[in-house]
């Protein structure tokens, strides 16, 4: 059994002993003792050390490598947020030297990089001397990077290291995992090591800078992922031989426990925790606006000549609609797609540290949440109000204009009611401003349970202790803790600034969480039920971390629900085995799945992977019907073709191994090397293909990976977050994507990619195509003048943010094929063939810039877009220009 203090809120759990191998005693582990000894010493000192003597580094990162990418972060505008951190530093004490502008300190730290061929500038080299006196486990990287110093970011005159001094501040570019270069080791199934650069960069930190304290700044960077053990490290795993005797205090994103507690527990990291932009309405703009007010003019006067112009303008936005023979309801179904874009809740922007939102920004935020309340929440009693029923009025949304009308005036209602209660100046007076604006519709009394969740969520979103608990760290101070979670799914992460904790793995899942599993699996077997005429026989699924430890593991009890198992509670009230349910009480045959976790799943939910494989193996030796049990039928097929035993045969679990983390199907798609489809599934199933067998040992299992694969009709993954969707990171294609490719492969035709939407709008099923959410995805994002605006108002980090966008919706297109045309024709016009905004964008961030046409030239030459002649030349000769114009700078700066 292992424990997981880091879960709990132990800000870093290290080792220093264990049972002795005659079982008998406990063995102290001396390095590792001395490890944590050094590191208190170093904790001490920061209180006791007056601020102006202390030395820190402040770790920014560039993934993947590359001039427009240096300073990126989830949801993070890097350079602005550095700026800040800066200056409050200066005015606490340290002895810093603050630039100007964050413009300034942008071109301070990457300016003259260009000219050397760096992605930022160089602010000293460590040579191979130094590195190989210093940092004497470089024999240990040599077998896989060759002699040091190596061949990754160095010169004559040693290893580069990226960034610069601002006094007794260095701002330093953490090197990258270094395989961008020999994309063909993304296709091994193992990692072995950091690369010389990388270690090279700590080293430096540590030896030569000599720090008192490292700030990794936002979410996330590469060292706490270097390989080795994934729970208990010694001092000899590469993350804290790395990061040695420093305190690390790690500036986190608040909505992602998962990828926290590895920054915990691999990197000895102390959270801070950061907020992301609240969400907000997507809204209607362009054409889609244009397309709203001609069906307001068919509902003024229902003209059928009228409803031929909608149909061309939908087919026009590529926006589906029926042609079912009533052109009222078809109207409706159209006018519903359009509100479902409208209502769609995004993140804006970037944000700040330390910056709290404003209150214009909270509006939407706080009416999603009052909407979250029980029984429809505050939009229900509105309805009320107004003498209409909300749950028929949800009903009725998809084929009845008039309804959508009412649920548009009450979303009106509710939201001048949340702006007067965030632009109030306390949480009293908010709920005042708000019963008087509601009071000819809602009582007193019946608003009254809203007010405590609705203060907490306000005075938790306005008050930010984010630069004030980071300062308080660096002083030797206790960051108090806080549980991690989208904002509007637990208001207890606010107010941001605190050390994140998750939840206890072996309470999970719950009744409720087994609950909202179970109607998650039946409505995902509805529906593919109705597309295929039958129950699908397996399904493939993507289990992460983040959603289960957010969801108290609902994704777990989904599958638990399709197995027809559940799990079995002992006497001190954990979850310690799974039973089956009888077929009779299931009603239905039992499902079988293929589960791929993602590395960190494997890392913080091992008890959980284990209760998936026990309800499997109990399927599978289950005495019951073939065609109740299509686990046991799939895995005694299995036996009787190659002769493994059951037990095999009925693994469903597959990982990364053991101190390795994704697909890498991400890494190769951006790399742009691939040549065939095959490598992209190979580098899934080589990476996916391990197994942990019954004596806890870890061992590669491509062919009963495969061979389950062979039976599945349907792939699937949770999107359980209001906050991150399928565009905003490479790991949804790169997990889900992948494992569609890799079925492909395996199967010879494509399966349907459906995903469970968090946020689908009321009445709506939470299930989609993986096309339908691209559609919506990309309408309220990349194509949404709200949302790039949003992001253009960060500049540098924003441009980059479009790119990142860009290239993962392509990503889609490589794996899963789903991206429509249509998207690709808009992305072009919106961003490269306008000549206004891509020289708005150009001058932001020129490398990013000729990044997305890049991208767009690419999903052409590949065939995942059809653009005419003319459009491909004139992009061709936008990319030249873009190009000409960086290596203009990059003459220009060597010259002078
Ligand atoms: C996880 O929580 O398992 C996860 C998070 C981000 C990317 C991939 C996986
Ligand atoms: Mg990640």
């Amino acid at each position: 059994m292992v424990l997981h203090p880091e879960l709990e809120g132990a800000a870093e759990p290290l080792i220093f002993g264990g049972p002795a191998a005659d079982g008998q005693r406990f063995a102290p582990a001396q390095a590792e003792i001395e490890q944590i000894a050094d590191r208190i010493v170093r904790r001490v000192a920061l209180r006791r050390m007056p601020n102006a003597q202390k030395r820190l580094a402040i770790v920014i990162y560039n993934f993947p490598p590359a001039l427009g990418t240096v300073g990126t972060a989830a949801y993070l505008d890097v350079f602005a947020s550095l700026y800040h951190l800066l200056k409050a530093l200066a005015a606490d004490g340290y002895h810093v030297e603050v630039p100007h502008s964050v413009d300034e300190l942008r071109h301070l730290l990457l300016a003259d990089g260009p000219a050397h061929g760096a992605d930022a500038h160089i602010a000293d080299w460590l040579s191979a001397d130094e590195y190989r006196r210093l940092f004497p486990a470089y024999t240990e990287i040599e077998p896989y990077w060759g002699p040091a110093p190596g061949e990754l970011w160095r010169d004559q005159r040693g290893i580069r290291i990226l960034g610069r001094q601002f006094g007794n501040v260095f701002i330093g570019v953490q090197p990258s995992f270094g395989y961008e270069r020999d994309p063909m080791r993304l296709l091994l199934a193992k990692d072995a090591a950091p690369n010389h650069a990388f270690a090279a960069f700590y080293t430096w930190i540590t030896h030569k800078f000599r720090a008192d304290a490292v700030i990794h700044l936002g979410t996330h960077g590469a060292m706490e992922f270097m390989p080795g053990k994934q729970v208990g490290l010694s001092a000899r795993c590469w993350p804290l031989r790395l990061i040695g005797p420093l305190p690390n205090f790690y500036v986190y994103s608040v909505n992602n426990p998962s990828e926290a507690a590895i920054a915990k527990r691999r990197g000895a990291a102390t959270l801070v925790s950061y907020l992301v932009p609240p969400v907000q309405q997507a809204g209607l703009y362009k054409g889609l606006r244009a397309l709203r007010d001609a069906i307001e003019q068919y509902e003024c006067n229902p003209d059928p000549a009228l409803v031929a112009d909608l149909r061309d303008r939908a087919a026009q936005l590529g926006i589906p609609m029926e042609s079912s023979g009533d052109d009222h309801a078809d109207v409706a179904g159209l006018a519903h797609e359009l509100l479902r874009i409208e209502q769609r809740m995004i993140p804006l922007g970037l944000h700040v540290l330390g910056q709290p939102p404003a209150p214009t920004e909270l509006a939407d935020f706080l009416l999603l949440y009052a909407s979250l309340q029980p029984n429809g929440g505050l939009p229900a009693l509105i309805a009320r109000g107004m003498g209409i029923d909300y749950q028929q009025l949800c009903a009725r949304l998809s084929s009845d204009l008039a309804a959508q009308n009412q649920m548009r005036e009450i979303e009106a209602r509710g939201r001048a009611a949340m702006l007067a209660y965030a632009e109030a100046h306390d949480a009293e007076a908010g709920a005042r401003a708000v019963a008087a604006k509601l009071a000819d519709l809602v009582s007193a009394t019946a608003l009254r349970p809203l007010w405590p969740k609705l203060a907490e969520l306000r005075n938790g979103l306005l008050a930010n202790d984010e630069l004030r608990n980071l300062l308080h760290g660096l002083r030797g101070g206790f960051i108090p803790p806080s549980p991690s979670n989208d904002a509007v799914r637990n208001p207890a992460v606010l107010p941001t600034g605190r050390n994140l904790f998750a939840l206890d793995p072996y309470r999970v899942p719950t009744p409720v969480s087994m609950q909202r599993g179970e109607a998650l699996a039946n409505e995902l077997l509805a529906r593919l039920r109705a597309e295929q005429g039958a129950w699908p026989q397996s399904i493939a699924i993507v289990l992460w971390g983040t959603d289960n430890l957010k969801s108290d593991c609902e994704g777990v009890a989904q599958i638990l629900a399709l197995i027809g198992a559940r799990p079995v509670i002992d006497e001190l009230g954990n979850v310690a085995d799974v039973a089956l349910r009888p077929l009779a009480e299931l009603g239905r045959p039992r499902i079988d799945v293929v589960v791929t976790v993602s590395g960190i799943f494997r890392d913080l939910l091992g008890n959980q992977m284990r209760l998936i494989d026990r309800a499997a193996y109990l399927a599978a030796t289950a005495d019951e019907p073939a065609e109740w049990n299509f686990i046991r039928a799939h895995a005694l097929a299995q036996v009787a073709e190659t002769g493994i035993s059951l037990e095999e045969a009925a693994i469903r679990v597959f990982a990364n191994a053991p101190g390795s983390y994704g697909a890498n199907v991400n890494f190769l798609v951006e790399s742009g090397t691939w040549e065939s489809e095959d490598q992209l599934s190979d580098a899934f199933l080589s990476r996916k293909s391990f197994v942990r067998t019954a004596n806890g040992q870890w061992r590669e299992a491509r062919g009963l990976l495969e061979g389950a694969l062979r039976h599945v009709q349907a792939t699937f993954q949770n999107i359980d977050s209001f906050e991150v969707g399928l565009t905003d990171i490479d790991n949804y294609y790169e997990n889900l994507g992948g494992i569609a490719k890799s079925v492909e492969r395996i199967r010879g035709n494509a399966p349907p990619v459906l995903v469970a939407d968090a946020i689908s709008s009321p009445g709506a099923s939470r299930i989609a195509s993986i096309e339908t959410m691209l559609r919506l995805e990309t309408r309220a994002k990349l194509l949404n003048p709200k949302w790039h605006e949003a992001m253009l108002a960060h500049g540098f980090a924003g441009v980059r943010e479009i790119e990142a966008r860009v290239g993962h919706t392509y990503g889609w297109s490589a794996t899963a094929n789903a991206v429509e045309g249509w998207i690709y024709d808009e992305i072009a016009a919106t961003y490269a063939l306008d000549d206004a905004m891509r020289e708005r964008m150009a001058a932001l961030n020129p490398s990013a810039t000729a990044g997305v046409v890049r991208r767009l030239l690419e999903a052409a030459g590949r065939g995942f877009w059809a653009a005419d002649e003319a459009t491909l030349n004139r992009l061709q000769e936008i990319y030249q220009d873009l190009e000409d114009r960086l290596e203009g700078i990059t003459e220009e700066r060597s010259v002078g």
